[in-house]
């Protein structure tokens, strides 16, 4: 199965009873294993969750901290886009160049990587003269 096949099967689950907006998120760690994950909304609206940060707890959860691939699925007129915190957490365990695929349920595709998504992204090296 694709990545972005994995992302369009999880997206069914996601639990958005306020936005009704379905995203699924696909993520491969480098070991190959696929990590999938939904948007989780909450009646205190700051405390859902998106797509992207459930596939990445998925592979942070079955042991692994790198990943190679992503994809991104809703149901858009453009592909979407992972929002700003999104974007954080997947630098944080990708590369500058790692391919993200953005998709819409309709077949549009739009490829990027997590460093045009993030360029100038705060890193470890901003809090080298910390103590
Ligand atoms: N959402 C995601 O799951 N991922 C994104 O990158 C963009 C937004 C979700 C959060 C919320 O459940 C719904 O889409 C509307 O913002």
């Amino acid at each position: 199965m694709s990545l972005l096949d994995a992302a369009r099967e999880v997206r069914e689950a996601a639990y958005v009873p306020y936005s009704h907006f379905k995203v699924g998120a696909a993520v491969r760690g480098v070991s190959g294993a696929i990590y999938r994950g939904c948007n989780v909304e909450n009646v205190a609206y700051p405390e859902g969750t998106c797509a992207e940060a459930g596939a990445i707890a998925a592979m942070v959860a079955a042991g692994e901290t790198e990943l190679i691939e992503v994809a991104v699925i809703a149901d858009a007129p453009a592909p979407c886009p992972p929002c700003g915190g999104c974007r954080q957490k997947l630098a944080e365990f990708g590369r500058h160049d790692t391919p993200v695929l953005l998709a819409t349920v309709e077949g549009a595709t739009y490829a990027t990587t997590i460093g045009e998504l993030l360029p100038g992204r705060f890193d470890i090296s901003h809090m080298s003269r910390a103590e």
